[in-house]
């Protein structure tokens, strides 16, 4: 008897494995990182000690933390050679493309990538997501024109990050604002870029392949890239009285808005929501386009939510609010999605470090729909 196929499109509603390291609640809108809410990462805590937290499964004591910190720190500076590859590409290649590149040599500078030692993996993983906010600044600065710079280890590692890309030490509620947009860009469960870094890795490729093949699947509008297109579409509307016609045409011609809907939350992102909250803070001390750009993006947030939030459940997600707060930390929209895949590196690896505890190869089915035992007709019979 033929076999009842089903095909899961997108692997919707597909478990691929058991984890403790995040739980996304779709319904309720809520977000845990290792058992701990959003909220309260985002408002106590650090990215170094989220960090921590989701590669060593528990918040770290003062000790534990300073010897964390003191690892990053020393693993900061990038080699020469990854210094070559981003002054050479820069010029004319789209930042996130940059990033993977100059991120995929970062194994030639380990004499063993591959390691079935979870402690040797931990390390790995501090040297990848510590050296990718190095190279996610070395691209901004080239992107200007700028000399690369080097990291100050006087600063934590968001106003280290700002200082390497702007030259700038940030003040503390921008120093606050950047390490809030790095721990919500942290982690995110089996999103489809961690999928792409599991599928590399459950062949057991090194865990430096594993997050190249994670930047590539980050790149697309429908994940990491959707911050650069919501906010670009904001500049498009330009005036905020233009917004709501603006989204009624898009809507009425079938486009999709950036920055709304998600495969989960068929409620708020609670991302979003933390996020709307330091539009408030910003708004009146930042400059005049980025007051229009919020002005711009609560009123689509009130119209996206009347028209499409509790009829089709798409609400704002991670990448909606999140341009004008980068714009207000001078991070351009070109740079977004690179510093998102620099923020979502230790998710990556805390999943394969996880998974290759109970590795299976990644290898899923397609239901063959051709034709087979065609005649192979020689060229001149074709
Ligand atoms: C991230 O998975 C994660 O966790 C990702 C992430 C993380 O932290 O890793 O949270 C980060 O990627 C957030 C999402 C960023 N992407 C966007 O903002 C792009 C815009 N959003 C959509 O493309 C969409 O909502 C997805 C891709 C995010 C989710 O899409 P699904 O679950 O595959 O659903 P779908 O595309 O099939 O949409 C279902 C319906 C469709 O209408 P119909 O064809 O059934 O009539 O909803 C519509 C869609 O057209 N729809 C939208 C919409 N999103 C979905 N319509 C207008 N605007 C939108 N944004």
């Amino acid at each position: 008897m033929a076999e009842e196929i089903e095909i899961k499109e997108g692997l919707q509603g597909v478990y691929i494995a058991k984890s403790e390291i995040c739980k996304v609640d779709g319904q309720e809108g809520k977000l845990y990182y290792r058992g701990y809410k959003i909220e309260d990462l985002a408002n106590y805590s650090s990215y170094e000690e989220v960090c921590y937290l989701l590669l060593y499964g528990k918040l770290p004591n003062s000790k534990e933390l300073a010897d964390f910190n003191k690892k990053m720190k020393e693993e900061r500076v990038i080699p020469e050679n990854t210094k070559d590859i981003i002054r050479k590409f820069s010029k004319d290649s789209q930042t996130l493309d940059v990033l993977r590149t100059a991120m995929s040599s970062l194994s030639a500078d380990d004499s063993k990538p591959y390691s079935e030692d979870e402690n040797e993996n931990i390390e790995k993983a501090i040297k990848i997501i510590t050296k990718t906010a190095t190279i996610a600044a070395a691209i901004g600065r080239i992107k200007e024109g700028k000399e690369i710079l080097e990291p100050d280890n006087s600063l934590n590692h968001s106003a280290n990050f700002l200082y390497m890309l702007t030259g700038e030490k940030p003040d503390k509620d921008s120093e606050k604002l950047m390490d809030v947009m790095f721990i919500l860009h942290a982690e995110h469960s089996s999103n489809a870029s961690t999928f792409a870094t599991l599928v590399a890795c459950s062949t057991l490729a090194d865990i430096y392949a594993g997050v190249t093949a994670g930047v590539a699947a980050l790149k697309g509008p429908l994940h990491g890239g959707a911050d650069e297109a919501a906010v670009k579409m904001m500049m498009e509307i330009g005036n905020p009285d233009n917004t709501e016609n603006y989204i009624e045409e898009a809507l009425a011609g079938k486009k999709k808005i950036m920055g709304f809907g998600h495969r989960v939350y068929k409620t708020y992102d609670p991302r979003a929501r933390i996020l709307k909250s330091y539009l408030d803070k910003i708004k009146g001390n930042s400059n005049e386009e980025i007051n229009a750009l919020i002005e711009i993006s609560l009123r689509a947030e009130k119209m996206m939510i009347e028209k499409l939030g509790k009829s089709h459940g798409i609400w704002p997600n991670v990448d909606f609010f999140s341009g004008p707060l980068y714009m207000h930390l001078n991070i351009k929209p070109e740079l977004f999605d690179t510093v998102f895949a620099s923020s979502r590196t230790v998710g990556w690896c805390s999943h394969v470090i996880e998974y290759w505890r109970n590795n299976k190869l990644f290898r899923p089915l397609e239901e063959f729909i051709g034709k087979i035992d065609l005649e192979y007709l020689p060229i001149d019979k074709r």
